[in-house]
């Protein structure tokens, strides 16, 4: 019976996020486990399970180490937690830039053994061409340009991009050819806003934008980094609360009360029934 209920609430999907080019702004978070994709689903019309996992969850110094495997396990928890977000899963580094087809194949896996909606890929040079070969076989695609975290190490690292005229002109171009190539949205990381406002001006489909200002259709960031659980965050993170801080003071408490065996309690301990 519940089960029933839960399947009328209808899950956003490409063609929902591309309609609202230039209306209310898309709201966009990462998720990456159950209980956090529940608890973001209702404020969310977009969650990415992005491979920034990889730095987040697994602790690696890039996310050029994130697999396949990796990817749909996270993918899988995050759309078992929400409902209503369209749920975007990102390809991870090494499984679509070879041939077309074989990016195609890692998509629809990542498609059929999570069950989400879209992937997205980081718009290098040869991606367009991937794109529009995934997005003619029925694959809802969502690009990203400017900062590539997986390009990092080819690309200068963490930087915002497109700081002289013909790196601005470089992005503009990748924006314009992933938008052709059928992307039903565009991530842009790390530009200024003279060129994240150019970029949406220019392309079809909605910009979703982290670090690049206003200027976009929409805004993510990654959830970690805006409820405080690292101890440094880039500029453009807004930090809505203190998770870090109230993880240690929870565990500090927790601690105390174990020590001084106040933990368990009456009410939190099982006794047997007498007589
Ligand atoms: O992997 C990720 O979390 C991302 C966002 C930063 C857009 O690509």
């Amino acid at each position: 019976m519940s089960a029933h209920r839960e399947d009328k609430i209808r899950r956003l999907a490409a063609p929902d996020i591309a309609a609202r080019k230039g209306g209310e702004p898309l709201v966009c978070l990462t998720a990456y486990t159950a209980p956090v994709a529940a608890a973001l689903d209702d404020a969310c019309d977009l969650l990415l399970v992005g491979d920034s996992l990889g730095m987040v969850v697994h602790g690696l110094p890039n996310t050029v180490g994130v697999t396949m495997e990796m990817m749909i396990l996270h993918g899988q928890a995050v759309m078992r937690g929400s409902k209503r977000a369209m749920v975007v899963v990102d390809m991870p580094f090494g499984s679509y830039e070879g041939a077309p087809k074989e990016a195609y194949a890692n998509a629809v896996r990542i498609m059929k053994e999570t069950g989400a909606q879209g992937v997205k890929v980081e718009s290098g040079p040869t991606i367009p061409d991937t794109i529009a070969y995934m997005v003619r076989r029925g694959v809802p695609v969502m690009g990203h340009v400017g900062l590539r975290p997986q390009a990092v190490l080819v690309d200068g690292g963490f930087k915002a991009k497109g700081k002289d005229e013909a790196g601005r002109a470089l992005i503009l171009e990748e924006a314009r050819l992933t938008a052709e190539a059928g992307a039903f949205a565009v991530v842009v990381e790390g530009v200024a806003e003279s060129l994240a406002r150019e970029i949406t001006a220019a392309i079809a489909p909605p910009t979703i934008g982290i670090g690049a200002s206003a200027g976009c259709d929409g805004q993510i960031l990654v959830t970690d980094d805006m409820l405080g659980l690292f101890d440094w965050t880039p500029k453009f993170v807004r930090r809505y609360a203190d998770l870090k801080g109230e993880i240690e003071r929870a565990a500090a408490d927790y601690a105390r009360d174990v020590k001084a065996r106040t933990f368990p309690g009456e009410a939190e301990t099982y006794y047997a029934k007498k007589g």
